[in-house]
C-alpha cells in the first residue's frame, strides 16, 4: 500500500522520480506527488488522481533539482484529496516526507505537537505528523532529527526524507514496511519495490527493519537503531526491466496469465533434481523435524488463501498430516493452539501482507516453526520465517494475482510430496506418477492458453451480468472461490462461490431463469456428482458454463457452454482449471471497460489491517 521513491544524483530528479512512481502505481493509485530540493528550498507538487494527473500538473515545469522524493498513495488516514496527498512538509516547509505504512500513535503525536509547539496541520494524514515531528527536532542535521522523531513514532513505516538546507543528502528508514536502496552509477535511489529501480540499476541493498539509511550522490550508509554503521551485501536482481513491462500485452494481467507455463516450469525445476527428488536447497527440514510436528496451519489472505486450501489437500492426501487453513485476519485473533510442535506455513505473493505477517509473528512467538511460500525475494515474510519456499513467478504487477497463484499451487504440491517422501506415506510409484503429472503441466498450460479466443467469446455473451455463481466439488471448490474473487475484483460483478453439494442447503433458492453459473467438473472422481448438480440447477433455469477435462464430453449434454482443460491427474487439475477462469474474468472486465490492472479500492500489497 503506497509506493515511495527517492533519488539523489546527477540526473533530473523530477523525471527519475515520476518514472519510478509509474512502476509502483500498482501499490496505490488514488493520489501522488513529488518534493524536490531546488537550490535550497523545497518545491512540492501533488494531486488527487493517477500519476498521469500528476504528470499533467507538472507538465512543462522545469525544476533544477538533483534530489527529491515521490509517492503514490492508497488512502488510509484521510480521503484521497490534493491536500492529503504526499509528500507532506513541516510548517516551515523545509522538511518533506513520503511514507508507506501507518503511524499508530499519530493522534497522540498531533496533540503533543499542538500542545508543545503550537503546530497546525494542513491534512488529515498520519504522515504529516512525521514531517512536523522531524521539523521540531531539526537544527541543521537531518539524520539527528530523523533518529529523534523515530523515538516517538509507533507503527509501521518506510519513509524518505529531504531537508531544504541539506541538498547533498537524503535519509530513509524502514520499520516493518518494505524499502530497497538502488545503487546507480550517477546517483542512488530508494523505493518500496525493485521495479522502480530497474531502469537505472539491478544492484540493490535490501534494508532491514529499524535501519536508517543515509544517501548521498556517491554513497549509501546503513545504520542500525543504535546509530552504528552496518554492512550489507549487494543483492543483484535476477530479472531486468523488461520482466516488469507489458511487452505488447494490453494489460499486465493478460501478460501474467500467459507467463504461467514459464512460472510453473521454473518453480518445479528449481526444486527437482535429475532423479525427481524434491530439493529443499536452503531449507533444513528432516524426518526428525517432521516427526516432531503434530499440527500444521496454512495461513494467508485472498488468492494466497485459496492456494492454501490446495495445500491442505496436498499435505493431507500425500503426507497424511491433518492441516488447518485459515485467513490471516481471523487466525490472529482466534487464539489458535500453537506450540513448538506446530508447523506454520505462510503463503504470500508480496511477502508484505500485514495480516499474514502478524499471524506469522503470533505463531513464532508461541514457538511454531515457520515455513513461508513467497514470491518477492527478501520481503518481510521471508525475513521472519525459518525457511522460505520461493515461488519463481517473476514480478507480478497486476493487482489481480494469476501467476503467483499457480506457482503457489506448485509449491503446495511439492511441500506435500516432500513430507510424504520423508514419512514414506505414499508409494514410490504414486510419488513418481504425481511428479510426472506436475512436469507435464507447463506444456498443458500452453495448450490451454490456446482456448483464449473461445473464452473471450463466452465473456462477450455474459459481460453485462449483475451476478455470477461458481460451483465445484473437491479441489474445484477452492478454484471456484478463486474464479469468483478474480471476477469480482476486476469486473465489479457480484459473484459468489460455493461447494456444489451445499447448493441445496440454501443457495439453490436463488436459481431462476437465466441465472449464470460457472460449474467446474474437472475431477473424474466427482464428475458424475457434478453432472447431477448441473442438472439440478438447469432444472431451475440456470445458464451453465461448464468446465471439464477434454475426455469428459458428457458435460455438453447439460451445460450451455463448455470449456475443456487438457486431461490430467485429478490431483493436479487445479493448476489448469483456474486459468480459464482468469481469462474469463479478464475479458468480462475488458468488455465492461474496467481498469483491469488497477481495480478500484484495491492495491497490490495490503500492508494495513
Ligand atoms: C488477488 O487477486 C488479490 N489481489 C488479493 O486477494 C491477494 O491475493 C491478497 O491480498 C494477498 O496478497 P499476498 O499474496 O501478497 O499476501
Amino acid at each position: 500500500m503506497c509506493g515511495i521513491v527517492g533519488y539523489i544524483g546527477d540526473g533530473n530528479a523530477k523525471e527519475i522520480i515520476v518514472r519510478g512512481l509509474e512502476k509502483l502505481e500498482y501499490r496505490g493509485y488514488d493520489s501522488s506527488g513529488i518534493a524536490l530540493n531546488c537550490g535550497g528550498s523545497i518545491d512540492v507538487r501533488k494531486c488527487k488522481g493517477r500519476i498521469a494527473d500528476l504528470e499533467k500538473l507538472i507538465n512543462g515545469e522545469v525544476f533544477d533539482s538533483h534530489v527529491g522524493i515521490g509517492h503514490t498513495r492508497w488512502a488510509t488516514h484521510g480521503a484521497p484529496s490534493d491536500v492529503n496527498s504526499h509528500p507532506h512538509c513541516n510548517i516551515k516547509g523545509n522538511i518533506a516526507v513520503v511514507h508507506n505504512g501507518i503511524i499508530e500513535n499519530y493522534v497522540e503525536l498531533r496533540k503533543w505537537l499542538k500542545d508543545n509547539y503550537n503546530t497546525t496541520f494542513k491534512s488529515e494524514t498520519d504522515t504529516e505528523v512525521i514531517a512536523q515531528l522531524i521539523g521540531v527536532y531539526y537544527s541543521g542535521n537531518l539524520m539527528d532529527a530523523v533518529y529523534k522523531a523515530q523515538e516517538k513514532m509507533k507503527g509501521a513505516y518506510a519513509i524518505g526524507v529531504i531537508a531544504a538546507e541539506e541538498p547533498e543528502i537524503m535519509v530513509a528508514v524502514r520499520k516493518n514496511t518494505p524499502l530497497v536502496v538502488g545503487l546507480g552509477k550517477d546517483g542512488n535511489f530508494i523505493a518500496s519495490d525493485i521495479p522502480a529501480l530497474l531502469k537505472h540499476t539491478r544492484d540493490v541493498y535490501l534494508i532491514e527493519n529499524d535501519e536508517t539509511v543515509l544517501l548521498t550522490r556517491d554513497n549509501v550508509t546503513i545504520y542500525n537503531s543504535a546509530r552504528e554503521e552496518v554492512g550489507r551485501e549487494v543483492y543483484r536482481v535476477e530479472w531486468d526491466e523488461a520482466a516488469a513491462e507489458k511487452e505488447g500485452y494490453d494489460h499486465f494481467m493478460l501478460k501474467e496469465i500467459h507467463e504461467q507455463p514459464k512460472g510453473v516450469l521454473e518453480t518445479l525445476m528449481r526444486r527437482l533434481d535429475e532423479n525427481d527428488n524434491i530439493r529443499l536447497d536452503g531449507i533444513s527440514f528432516t524426518k526428525e523435524d517432521l516427526e516432531k510436528i503434530n499440527r500444521v496451519y496454512i495461513v494467508a489472505c485472498g488468492t494466497a488463501y485459496h492456494a492454501s486450501l490446495v495445500g491442505k489437500y496436498a499435505i493431507e492426501k500425500f503426507a497424511k498430516i491433518p492441516v488447518e487453513v485459515d485467513v490471516a485476519s481471523e487466525f490472529r485473533y482466534r487464539d489458535p493452539l500453537i506450540d513448538e510442535k506446530t508447523l506454520f506455513i505462510a503463503v504470500s505473493q508480496s511477502g508484505e501482507t500485514l495480516d499474514t505477517l502478524e499471524a506469522l509473528r503470533e505463531a513464532k512467538k508461541k514457538g511454531a516453526r515457520i515455513l513461508s511460500v513467497v514470491n518477492v525475494v527478501g520481503s518481510s515474510v521471508t525475513r521472519e520465517s525459518d525457511d522460505v519456499f520461493y515461488t519463481w513467478a517473476g514480478p507480478e504487477i497486476a493487482v489481480a494475482s494469476t501467476k503467483a497463484y499457480t506457482t503457489q499451487l506448485i509449491c503446495m504440491y511439492l511441500i506435500g510430496l516432500y513430507m510424504a517422501a520423508l514419512k514414506e506415506s505414499i508409494t514410490e510409484e504414486y510419488y513418481s506418477y504425481i511428479i510426472s503429472e506436475l512436469k507435464k503441466l507447463p506444456e498443458k498450460l500452453e495448450k490451454l492458453l490456446e482456448s483464449e479466443p473461445q473464452i473471450e467469446e463466452i465473456a462477450k455473451k455474459q459481460y453485462k451480468r449483475d451476478s455470477v455463481f461458481f460451483i465445484g466439488r473437491g479441489t474445484d471448490v477452492g478454484i471456484s472461490y478463486e474464479g469468483s474473487l478474480k471476477l469480482k475484483e476486476i469486473s465489479y460483478i457480484n459473484s459468489f462461490a460455493i461447494a456444489a453439494g451445499e447448493l441445496k442447503h440454501g443457495t439453490i433458492a436463488l436459481m431462476e431463469d437465466d441465472t449464470l453459473v460457472v460449474a467446474l467438473a474437472t475431477q473424474d472422481k466427482l464428475y458424475e456428482k457434478m453432472l447431477s448438480n448441473i442438472q439440478e440447477i438447469k432444472a431451475r433455469g440456470a445458464y451453465v458454463i461448464g468446465m471439464a477435462k477434454e475426455s469428459n464430453k458428457r458435460i455438453e449434454e447439460q451445460a450451455n457452454d463448455v470449456i475443456y482443460i487438457p486431461d490430467c491427474a485429478d490431483e493436479v487439475s487445479t493448476v489448469l482449471a483456474v486459468v480459464p477462469l482468469q481469462i474469463l474474468a479478464y475479458y468480462v472486465a475488458k468488455f465492461r471497460g474496467c481498469d483491469i490492472d488497477k481495480p478500484k479500492n484495491l492495491a497490490k500489497s495490503v500492508t494495513v489491517e
